[in-house]
Order: structure tokens, then sequence, then C-alpha cells
């Protein structure tokens, strides 16, 4: 058995996953609370960007770091650091000179709300803040590797690099072709969701191939979705603004292949996803559900 099961077979059995979601979120919000009070302005604005999202992100590392016997009090920094930094990524993917959105999760964005200055400086601070939380002392031992593959997953090689491909595709000459958009979507949304499903083990130092190979079918299943939904899905649900792709002349799965084959891709990737777990056995029941959970949401 891997090294990377080994602490499963000691930890608690997986729960059912809309209530364990629905703890998470409870768990981080409160953490934010804690960490981010006050009164200040953007401190304000901070908080009101981490919050109302499905905070998928912190629910898989919480969810990971459940797999191999982390400190649920480690576990939330972490958690609370990527909800963070994805919720820095939207406020900027939102901006007029990015996707130029006005809707978020059901609520005005943060530049609209605020404004375009607030709202660079939201994302800045957010971004440092995820940092400082993952330099804590309850992060133990491992936190130098948590926070060098934090930076890589979302600075230049990672998210910030799939953004600037996404946008670069707005005006290429010729349409991608199903590797650059594989690559663009790694980038884009895979390596924090990457991040996110790992950080369990990388706190614990143990075997961290089974959650990778995982993290990237979902990523992969959690993008298409998003392209779907942009597509097919109702803007009142989705929280966002839809069939924006199309105009904007993104680069998607559905772009390219078409709604039918983007689906049928979609659930491929998630079997693929359950399927790498198999190393931890039931204990991973709620991952696996999670998975099911991204191809078939709503918002
Ligand atoms: C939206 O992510 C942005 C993408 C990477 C596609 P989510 O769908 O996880 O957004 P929230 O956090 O639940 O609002
Ligand atoms: C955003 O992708 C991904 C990041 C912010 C890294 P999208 O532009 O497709 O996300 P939505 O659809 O606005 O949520
Ligand atoms: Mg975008
Ligand atoms: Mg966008
Ligand atoms: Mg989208």
């Amino acid at each position: 058995m891997a090294a990377a099961a080994d602490a499963a077979v000691q930890s608690a059995p997986a729960r059912p996953f809309a209530q364990a979601l629905k703890d998470a979120q409870t768990r981080i919000a409160a953490h934010m609370d804690a960490r981010l009070g006050g009164d200040d302005p953007l401190h304000a604005a901070m908080r009101y960007a981490v919050s109302g999202g499905k905070m998928l992100r912190g629910f898989l590392v919480l969810e990971s770091a459940r797999l191999h016997g982390v400190a649920e009090t480690a576990a939330l920094e972490a958690a609370l650091a990527i909800e963070c930094i994805h919720a820095y990524s939207l406020v900027h993917d939102d901006l007029p000179c990015m996707d130029d959105d006005n809707l978020r999760r059901g609520q005005p964005t943060v530049h609209k709300k605020w404004d375009e200055a607030m709202a660079v400086l939201a994302g800045d601070s957010l971004q440092t803040f995820a940092f400082e939380l993952l330099a804590d002392p309850k992060i133990g031992p491992n936190a130098l590797a948590l926070i060098r593959g934090l930076a890589q997953a979302s600075g230049k090689d990672g998210m910030v690099s799939g953004q600037m491909l996404d946008i670069a595709a707005e005006t290429a000459t010729s349409p991608l072709d199903l590797e650059q958009i594989t690559r663009l979507q790694n980038r884009k949304t895979g390596c924090l969701i990457s991040w996110s499903a790992t950080a369990g083990a990388v706190m614990a130092g143990a075997d961290e191939t089974p959650l990778r190979r995982y993290a990237d079918a979902l990523g992969l299943a959690f993008q298409i979705t998003d392209d779907i939904l942009d597509v097919e899905g109702d803007a009142a649900k989705v929280g966002k603004a839809v069939r924006k792709d199309a105009d904007a002349g993104k680069a998607t799965f559905v772009s390219l292949l078409g709604l039918d084959a983007a689906k049928s891709r979609a659930k491929t990737l998630m079997q693929q996803a359950c399927d790498a777990l198999a190393p931890y056995g039931n204990a991973a029941e709620t991952l696996k559900d999670t998975a099911r959970f991204v191809i078939a949401r709503e918002s």
C-alpha cells in the first residue's frame, strides 16, 4: 500500500458530501472572520471577495488533510489561504481589463461595489495574506513545501500564466487546438485545484501521487463544467453572467469539441479522478462524491 494511503487507514470514515461541504464552508468562514476581522475598508472588501462561493478548494484542503491525519487547526490555515488566492484571482478576473463582469456569486463584483482601485488592492492583499496564513507556525515542518507549491501554482507558470493564455487566445488568429486548450485550462484552473487536493499529503510529508492524479482529472473536469455552464447555465443559479465566452472569443473545450463531447469528456475525467483514489479505499468516498458534484453542479 502506498505511503499516501497508510494515514487514510487510521483516519475518520468519509461523511455524506453535502453535509461535509456545508460544514467546511462554515468552518472556513468562521476562520476568516477570526483572522480577517476589523473595520478597515480594505479588510471588508477582502472578506466580501472571499465570501459566498462554494469553497471547493478549501474543502479539498480539509478533506486531503483529514485523509492524512493532519490537525484541523493547520488545515484551516491552508484552506483559508487557498480561498484567498482563489478570491483574488476572481476579483482581478472580473475587472474591466479582463472579463469585465458585474456579477459574482449573485452579488456585485468588488469593482462595482467599491471601485477598480479597491478591486486591484483587495486582490493584491488577498494574495499576500494567503502566504501570511501559510507561514503560521501551526502549519508545521512542511510549511515551506506548501508555500513553494502555492507560489508555483498561482504565479508565472500557474494560474496567472493560464489567465494570460486565456486573454491572448481571444485575439489569436487561429483557434487553439486540444493540446493548447488543455494546457491553458490546467494552468488557469488546474494548478490551484491540484495544490488544494494535495495539501494534506504535503503537510503530512506523505506521497502525494494519488491525490495529484485525482486533482489533474478533477481540475480539467471542473473547468470544462464551468465552460458548459457558461453556455447552458441559468445566470440566476450560476450567480454570474453566462454566455460570455463565445462572445469574447474564449477558447474552451465547448468551443472546440461542442457541448456533447465536452460533457462526455467531463464524465470520463470524473471517473479517472475517482479511480485515482483507489489506494485510499473507503476513506476517500467524500472526495469521489466531490468529483461527481463537480460535473453535476449548477453553479
Ligand atoms: C470559478 O470558480 C472560477 C473558475 C476557476 C472556473 P468556482 O466555480 O469555484 O467559484 P466559486 O468560488 O464557487 O464562486
Ligand atoms: C477564471 O476563469 C479563472 C481564474 C480566475 C483563475 P473564468 O473567467 O472562466 O471564470 P468565471 O467564469 O469568470 O468564474
Ligand atoms: Mg476569465
Ligand atoms: Mg471570468
Ligand atoms: Mg468561466
